[in-house]
Parts: structure tokens; sequence; C-alpha cells
């Protein structure tokens, strides 16, 4: 491959770093990975109570939902080590700032897909906060928008690695895939299974 792209999906891997290798044997020498996501646990949105707006952007960021086998909401943030800790050799890490003084488009989906999400947790038990917290800060929200008082803002991270042109996969740290071994500090701070 010359190139592999993975946006707003390795927060759901159990062992990113598996994933890493795996995109590491593809890749042809000096091919790149484009790996994404939104860093949940930096979104902004004002014009709702700020107490409450707290609770649920984190409520949110902390949720794995039913459908995901693992959840970061700070996962955008830790991109450029992850790749780092990876066979390839990381090349950058950009930011990109989607931000809207409208409740409309991707920010009233988003803001929809979140009330959606942690009502479900609700139901399911795994509610932080309660459906009729939700609720508020959800007109909140909205009651903000008719006042033009609304804001919403999302960063996401966009690291990008290479697979070293001479084809050798890793840096020689030891393993059989290449994978650098975290230093223990690291690897719990990003929550990393042990490298084998
Ligand atoms: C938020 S969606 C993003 C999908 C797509 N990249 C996009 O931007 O629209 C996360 C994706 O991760 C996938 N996913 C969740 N757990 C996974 C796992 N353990 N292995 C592979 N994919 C997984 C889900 O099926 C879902 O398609």
């Amino acid at each position: 491959m010359d190139v592999v792209l993975s946006y707003n999906t390795i927060e759901c891997l159990p062992d990113p770093l598996e994933m890493l290798a795996e995109v590491a044997r593809v890749l042809r020498p000096g091919g790149r990975a484009v790996i994404a996501h939104v860093d949940f646990d930096s979104m902004v949105i004002a014009g709702a109570d700020a107490d409450l707006d707290r609770r649920v952007c984190h409520a949110f960021a902390d949720d794995a939902q039913s459908w995901m086998d693992h959840a970061d909401g700070r996962i955008g943030r830790k991109l450029g080590l992850l790749l780092a800790y990876s066979p390839l050799d990381l090349v950058g890490v950009e930011p990109l700032l989607v931000w809207s003084t409208e409740f409309t488009g991707h920010a009233k989906d988003r803001v929809d897909q979140i009330r959606k999400a942690l009502l479900s947790a609700a139901r399911h038990g795994r509610g932080a906060v309660a459906p009729e917290e939700v609720e508020a800060w959800y007109t909140s929200v909205r009651d903000a928008d008719q006042l033009g008082g609304f804001f919403f803002s999302e960063l996401a991270f966009i690291a990008v690695a290479e697979k070293t042109r001479s084809g050798r996969i890793g840096h020689g740290a030891g393993s059989h895939d290449g994978r650098r071994a975290a230093p223990v500090g690291a690897g719990s701070m990003l929550h990393l299974p042990t490298a084998a």
C-alpha cells in the first residue's frame, strides 16, 4: 500500500499498537500512514450551563458506547506518541479545528449524537449524567442558539508516519513486529497494553 488512512477508529481498538504493526506490514517502503482522530475531551460547547456542559462533554468523551470494544476520548492528543512507539517513523502531527457559531450541520449532528449516546448510557446503567440533565443541557444549547450565543468546536489531530525506505520494519527494539517498547511511565499514561 502507498497510504493507509484511518479516521476516528483507533480509539475503539483495545490494542492500537497491534493495528499500527499491521499498517506497517502492509505499507510499501516509503509509504505513509495517516491516522486522524477527534480528541473528544477537547470539545467546546458554549451557551449551555457551564457545569452541566463540562459534565456532559466529559461523560461523552469517557463513555464506551455499546458498539465500541474500547473508548479513549483523549486518543487525539496521544496519536503522536502512539506512532512514535509503533514500527513506523513519526513525520508530524497537525491539528484540525472545526468550529461553528450556528446549531446546524456538523455541530448539530455532534450535539444530537451526544444527547443520544448519553441517554442510551443512562438506560444501560452507565449514566454519568441523569437523563433529565441531558435533556436540560440539550434545551439550554438550543436556547443559546435561539439567542445567538451558541458556539461549538471540535479539535482533531492528524498524525502522519512513514515506513522506513529500507523496508525494514521497526527500529531494532527487539520485538518480532518492530514495536518499540514504550517506557513504563509513558505506556501507562497512554494506557497501552504491554508490548510483547
Ligand atoms: C466512529 S466510527 C468511524 C467510521 C469511519 N472511519 C468514519 O469516519 O465515518 C468507528 C468505526 O470503528 C469500527 N470499530 C469499532 N471497533 C472496532 C474494532 N475492534 N476493530 C475494527 N474496527 C472497529 C466501527 O465499526 C466503526 O465503523
